[in-house]
């Protein structure tokens, strides 16, 4: 059976976050959003009253099932598909069913038997007892629901209640058969803990665990259930004893102790995508749109075409910009006349401090960019590729049985943000604030040109936040490094080889170094790998080419950075001219604003014969996405390997189509559904 199209609309400032659609006490509910709390996963709960949620539901696709679960992906009504949804799409380290085989069969079995045995039973028990008592009730069921819903069920309690009995069902002639199948499960558990181990599975916290708490909770009453629960002291009397001697037995502590312990508080209410920095309203992304589409790659290239040939130098007052190959590189190469503190040291001394790309040729540049150098070591590449692989799989993994994957917010930026977790090491405090800090912080330090205040608000807050978070992780790793515990990450090993005297940063110097690699490495992975994949599935011609060669390691890199020539995500390098100085014949004068137009070189017929066409022999060091000359990137070692992994676990999907347009946080990608022939996981 297919599964429903989730909702690509946009919110007015950005992607929409996961939606539930819920009834606030329902231990179903609560069981997505433990889970989702548990990996810091932003969503927004719409909670209904039992009964009268069916229409709320029924408006976006849903049935009786709550919660209905919308992401940008698919509609869920069942609480195990979403929570195995969410489960795959998180980082390794957060996620709740177990990788070992064996572990993973015996958690499928504990959910089988909660999912069948304990959730309805546990449900019916308490409406059981508390249906009748209206009082106990209205504020349990009515938590957070529109007022409208419960005006009505405050009017017709009495109907309300038959229609709750009949559907559950509920009534106290049941209630010795609900009585006995939580006993039974209890009685499972309890054995499960005999030998004293701290989780149902061992050692490992899993989701049976959770499952278990979740769904016991309505009758255990832990202090911290996310939703409020009848009032103890209220209860009716059988009720509170058989609750009683449930929270003594074992497995009733063990759900008291998860809550106690592994509970997330809740999360704060959002009114958009938090790992979105744009502060718009739908108008003025609408204009900022227009005005992309208007001055977007098409349109560029074209005008590029025409100042090549007629005015290869073209000044406008105090602006030049420089669009022939061998001149773009000349520019470039003249480092000391066409510099770049100028353009980039303000807004990094302003956040981060003083970094190499903000500076010129100097003793200090050399040092800096040398010692962070120094880390990269000569079989880097292994380490990469299986980095890279390992979290691209895993997200093509989760959405095959789907038929439906973003390629932005399920692919390119959670894997480039688990790329600078585990390659960098730098996991930030979650994947969405990770995201969110070097997101504004690349928008303000590259990109606001016209220093939008909002933007640089954004940055301001992230850099607060970065700063003292890197700072502590350094002290982590030096610790560690001097107990001879170095990681793999490229973090301790500059930890490391500071303690060894190899380099000269200081920790403040190893902060801003990381972090000026790390803001450079997620949104622009996500921008370039997006743009591959849109102009691939824009020429089916070119996509077949790319089809072809998906798994020629060599091949397949050439043809993704040939294709990105027609969108690639810096066409200009901007410089300052610091002298009068003469390029190409024409006198630039001193104190001009330069754009080295690379997007430009890259279609010059004298450096790239035949340039409309997509080619595989092209050599690697021709291409300028990367800039040119000593700023030439310093990421490309990374980019070279990366962008194409995430572009061939695209390529490789069978079908594989656009299902709606490509979102925009922004000048980023935000959001970019695709369609293909769903499969099993593998
Ligand atoms: C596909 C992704 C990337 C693209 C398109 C890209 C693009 C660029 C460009 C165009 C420049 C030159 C800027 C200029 O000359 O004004 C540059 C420089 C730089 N990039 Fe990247 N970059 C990417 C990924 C990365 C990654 C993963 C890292 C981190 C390892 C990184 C770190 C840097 C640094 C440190 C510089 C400055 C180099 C210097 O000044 O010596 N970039 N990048």
């Amino acid at each position: 059976m297919a599964i429903k199209a989730g909702d690509t609309s946009r919110d007015a400032r950005s992607r929409k976050p996961y939606r539930l659609l819920s009834i606030s006490v329902s231990p179903y509910c609560e069981l997505v959003r433990w889970v989702l709390e548990k990996a810091s996963v932003p969503y927004q709960e719409t909670c209904s009253v039992p009964v009268l949620h069916f229409f709320a539901n029924k408006c976006k696709g849903g049935g009786i099932d709550v919660p209905l679960f919308i992401s940008n992906e698919v509609t869920l009504t069942e609480a195990r598909q979403t929570i195995e949804y969410i489960d795959s799409r998180v980082p390794p380290a957060l996620m709740l069913y177990p990788s070992d085989s064996a572990l993973n069969t015996e958690t499928q079995r504990l959910l089988d038997v909660f999912f069948a045995k304990l959730i309805t039973s546990v449900s019916s028990f308490s409406y059981s007892y508390c249906l009748p008592e209206k009082a106990l009730l209205m504020p349990v069921i009515t938590y957070k629901a529109p007022s409208w819903q419960t005006c009505l069920v405050d009017r017709f309690y009495s109907k309300f209640r038959a229609r709750m009995e009949q559907s559950l069902p509920a009534g106290m002639h049941l209630i010795d058969g609900f009585r006995k199948t939580i006993e039974e499960v209890f009685t499972e558990v309890d054995g499960l803990l005999k030998d004293g181990r701290p989780f149902l599975l061992g050692d490992q916290l899993t989701i049976a665990d959770i499952s278990f708490a979740a769904m016991t909770g309505p009758l255990l009453a832990p202090n911290n259930y996310g939703s409020p629960l009848p009032d103890p002291l209220r209860i009716p009397e059988p009720m509170r004893v058989f609750a009683e001697s449930l929270r003594s037995r074992p497995a009733g502590r063990h759900a008291l102790k998860l809550y106690r312990e592994h509970r997330p508080r809740p999360q704060l209410e959002i009114d958009h995508h938090p790992a979105s920095t744009t502060p718009e309203s739908r108008l003025s992304y609408l204009k900022s749109r227009l005005i992309a589409c208007a001055t977007g790659s098409p349109v560029q290239l074209k005008v590029f075409a025409w100042l090549r040939k007629h005015k290869p130098v073209c000044m406008l007052g105090k602006t030049v910009i420089i669009s022939r190959d061998a001149d773009v590189r000349e520019a470039l190469a003249r480092n000391t006349e066409f510099t770049i503190a100028e353009i980039n040291a303000p807004n990094m001394l302003r956040l981060n401090g003083p970094f190499f790309l903000g500076m010129d040729a100097s003793e200090t540049y050399t040092r800096e960019q040398g010692d962070t150098r120094k880390v990269i070591k000569p079989d880097e590449s292994q380490l990469i590729t299986a980095i890279a692989k390992k979290h691209c799989q895993a997200l093509v993994n989760a959405a095959l049985p789907i038929g439906r994957i973003d390629m932005v917010s399920n692919l390119a930026r959670p894997a480039a943000a688990r790329f600078i977790a585990e390659y960098f090491g730098v996991p930030g405090q979650s994947e969405t604030r990770l995201m969110y800090w070097m997101r504004s912080l690349f928008y303000d330090l590259f990109i606001n040109l016209n220093n939008d205040r909002s933007i640089q608000i954004s940055a301001e807050i992230a850099f607060r936040e970065l700063g003292p978070y890197l700072l502590d992780l350094i002290a982590e790793r030096r610790k560690l490094a001097k107990k001879g515990q170095v990681g793999a990450d490229f973090l301790s090993r500059m930890v490391d080889m500071q303690v060894k005297k190899q380099i000269s940063l200081d920790d403040d110097g190893i902060r801003r170094n990381i972090s000026g690699l790390i803001v450079g490495a997620l949104d622009t992975t996500n921008k370039v790998s997006t743009s591959v994949v849109n102009l691939l599935l824009d020429h089916p011609d070119w996509l077949s080419q790319a089809k072809a060669v998906v798994d020629d390691e060599i091949a397949f890199r050439h043809l993704c950075f040939d294709v990105l020539r027609f969108d690639t995500m810096a066409t200009v390098m901007r410089r300052y001219a610091r002298n009068d100085i003469d390029i190409a014949g024409v006198r630039i004068p001193q104190g001009s604003n330069v754009f080295v137009a690379t997007g430009s070189a890259m279609f010059d017929e004298s450096a790239f014969p035949d340039p409309q066409s997509i080619k595989t022999d092209r050599p690697l060091d021709r291409y300028l996405h990367f800039g040119d000359g000593m700023h030439r990137c310093f990421g490309e070692y990374v980019n070279r390997i990366q962008v194409p992994i995430i572009v061939g676990s695209v390529v490789r999907l069978p079908n594989v189509r656009k299902h709606s347009t490509l979102l925009f946080d922004g000048p980023f990608p935000d959001q970019f559904v695709l369609a293909f022939d769903a499969q099993p996981a593998k």
